[in-house]
């Protein structure tokens, strides 16, 4: 019997929030998913009865818009995005016991179950509110689809909650010139009655819920102050057209997409339930003893810690054991950014990256915390490169040869019995941090093994006994310490590394079995070793950032509300010495030529003179100007940037241009008295 098993096994069900359905998986999103992942690995390792479900969130106006725009059905476009969704996941060793819809039946039969519960317990309020409504599409717009210019700074093309120029925040109705992003035609104010949850009735309950170990510290000291502050009714529904469930006995309304997301976890595991016979009620039944976890990030806070859990518990549900938030993801320090090119779909970084790689970074970064995570990739690749190939690897890469070579493949006795040991014991340390989420202080621990792993085999030198005569049994003995040792390391970080777990599983002819750890590997064949992972190498992680730079949707129309990212004037960047400025050599240059670049919907190669020979540069002004009209006029370009290798070939600089994108980007004008090679101060 394991020692798990000797206890109570504990049944665990899991969640990450539900991606959209509008747009692909980036590096932002993985953060949750690789957290999940890892603790619900962790769980399974040590023989748990742990599930982990999620599914894409299918319903709202935006995904109803853009599968308007692209010509196909809602239900198309989601099914589409699912499956890329899926692959994504996959392709990072996400393991999902289900992935499912929000837009099933399951789900719907949840929400009506949910709705009318409420209903019943009198927690539902109707009344009509007045909102901006297009006449010309007969809709209604939430603000983010109302378009105007900025009362306060007066800037135009500014959203109808906010200026991105002055940050002012207002409403839509007090925007000048107000448009539909969606027609361009002016909004009118329309009535329409409105469905509430009257979350008020539930302060009691919250307040309880709150403080009662379900959040962490940081995230239940902002709930008070929320919960202090007073509780507001939320507007559960939207009108036709709105793709999602129709509310029953209400139509033309619809739930908002808010009101089935989270109950999607329930339908997505109901669906689990339903295929492999798990007990559905065992798990969601108001004294169950089965535990719930949603992982989720910080900005969605609102959704589960105060709407869900009085939903549930109204509806005769438990209520979730921990939600647990996570912080946002920044890239060298800075938000992500499309320009830069650190706006990383995760699909551009397979094509470049280990997916462990980024699991092993994130890992050693993460805390059971809600601070913000910068992958800084120096620090990314220095890294991956010095604990994983550096460390681990190297110990089984050191000792593996003389086994194969010396040995015909079989190991001999442990003789470091107390290094042994303490690398056992180390496990429960480390238990400890998995469970707590502290998986930075985990990969510490483990790297402290993989040091006295490392400093074991530089003492000994095996392969300066390998020389010596009659050592080998020394030899052996060093090698079968070393790749115990080694055998250890990977079963602790398994949950990070699944594949790399795999393939060492192989090369050991053995199980990484957590629990059973204690049974050393003596007197048994391994395989032949193989290289377990390479070193990142810089120039791969290049090439991620131009293909990401590369890989920029074309700026969205200034009437395009499907953009998902609203066109931000970029901030001002941080200051710099006026030595750094100096370096900078601008230069006017003549376009001599300008010509199309096959494959690419973006860049134009264009060859510049500016008095010093030509320089081919690629730049991606394409959706704004014709190749045959840019020949012969002049534009201002950075001379001395270092070549870059890009997908199509080297850049050898940077021409400048303003504007905010699309047809709006602007060049020097050819009769601006400028003359090549001139230099701009
Ligand atoms: O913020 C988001 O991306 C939402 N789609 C998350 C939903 S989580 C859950 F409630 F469904
Ligand atoms: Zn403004």
């Amino acid at each position: 019997m394991t020692q798990a098993s000797a206890k109570q096994q504990r049944d665990i069900l899991v969640t990450s929030a539900l991606p959209y359905a509008n747009g692909p998986i980036h590096l932002g999103h993985l953060l949750e998913y690789i957290q999940t992942d890892i603790w619900v690995r962790y769980q399974n390792m040590r023989g748990q009865n742990c599930y982990y479900v999620c599914a894409d969130d299918a319903h709202g106006t935006a995904i109803m818009l853009r599968a308007e725009r692209e010509g196909i059905t809602s239900e198309q476009l989601i099914d589409r995005i699912r499956e890329e969704h899926q692959q994504d996941f996959a392709g990072f060793h996400i393991r999902f016991d289900n992935y499912y819809t929000t837009h099933s039946e399951e789900n719907r039969q949840f929400s009506e179950y949910i709705y009318r519960q409420l209903q019943e317990n009198g927690h539902i309020a109707t009344r009509k509110i007045t909102q901006s409504y297009d006449p010309e599409k007969n809709m209604f717009l939430a603000d983010r689809f109302i378009k105007g210019t900025c009362p306060k700074c007066k800037t135009e093309d500014q959203y109808g909650d906010n200026c991105e120029a002055c940050g002012a925040t207002y409403t839509p109705a007090e925007l000048i010139n107000p448009v539909s992003a969606v027609s361009g035609a002016t909004p009118i104010e329309k009535e329409s009655e409105h469905y509430f949850f009257k979350l008020p009735d539930f302060a009691d309950f919250l307040a309880n819920w709150t403080r009662s170990g379900t959040l962490q510290p940081q995230v239940a000291n902002k709930l008070a102050e929320w919960l202090d502050a007073g509780l507001q009714e939320w507007d559960i529904s939207r009108d036709a057209p709105y793709f999602g469930f129709e509310i029953p006995d209400a139509p033309g309304k619809y739930f908002y997409v808010w009101l089935d997301a989270p109950i999607g976890y329930l339908a997505s595991f109901k669906n689990l339930c339903n295929r492999e016979n798990i007990d559905f009620e065992h798990f969601w039944k108001t004294d169950s003893t089965a535990e719930v976890y949603h992982f989720i990030g910080k900005d969605i806070i609102n959704f589960h810690a105060l709407f869900w859990p009085s939903m549930l518990h109204d509806a005769g549900f438990r209520t979730p054991t921990a939600v647990w938030a996570h912080g946002f993801v920044t890239v060298n320090g800075k938000k992500m950014s499309k320009s830069r090119g650190t706006f990383i779909m995760a699909r551009t970084y397979l094509d470049h990256l280990n997916p462990e790689y980024l699991r092993y970074y994130f890992a050693a970064k993460l805390t059971s915390g809600v601070d913000d995570m910068d992958l800084n990739l120096e620090d990314f690749a220095a890294r991956v490169n010095s604990d994983l190939v550096g460390k681990v690897v190297n110990i089984a890469s050191r000792s593996a040869g003389f086994i194969t070579k010396r040995f015909n493949g079989q190991l001999g006795q442990v003789t470091e019995v107390e290094r042994l040991r303490e690398f056992i014991d180390a496990g429960k340390e480390i238990e400890e941090f998995y469970e707590a989420r502290e998986f930075g202080r985990a990969m510490r621990r483990i790297m402290e093994l993989a040091d006295t792993a490392n400093q074991y085999v530089n003492d000994e030198q095996p392969w300066v006994i390998a020389k010596q005569e009659a050592q080998d049994e020394k030899l052996q003995a060093i090698c079968t310490n070393a790749i115990n040792m080694f055998r250890l390391l990977m079963t602790y970080l398994a949950p990070v590394l699944p594949k790399t777990a795999e393939a060492s599983e192989h090369f050991l002819s053995a199980k990484l079995d957590w629990n059973n750890r204690a049974q050393l590997l003596e007197n048994h064949h391994i395989n032949k070793f193989k290289p377990l992972m390479n070193r990142v190498d810089m120039s791969q992680i290049e090439k991620m950032l131009d293909d990401s730079r590369e890989e920029l949707p074309a700026p969205a129309d200034k009437q395009d509300p499907m953009q998902e990212e609203k066109s931000k004037l970029e901030p001002v960047a941080d200051e710099i010495e006026f030595g750094d400025f100096a370096k900078v050599d601008l230069r006017v240059a003549k376009i001599v030529k300008a010509e199309h670049v096959e494959g690419a919907d973006k860049l134009l190669r264009l060859t510049l003179d500016i008095g010093h020979g030509d320089k081919n540069v690629f730049a991606g002004i394409k959706s704004a100007y014709r190749p045959e009209d840019l020949e012969g006029r002049l534009t201002v370009m950075v001379a001395n940037l270092k070549p870059r290798k890009m997908k199509f070939g080297l850049s050898e600089g940077m021409v400048l241009a303003a504007g905010p994108g699309g047809k709006d980007i602007f060049i020097l004008s050819p009769d601006s008295g400028a003359t090549p090679g001139m230099r701009i101060m």
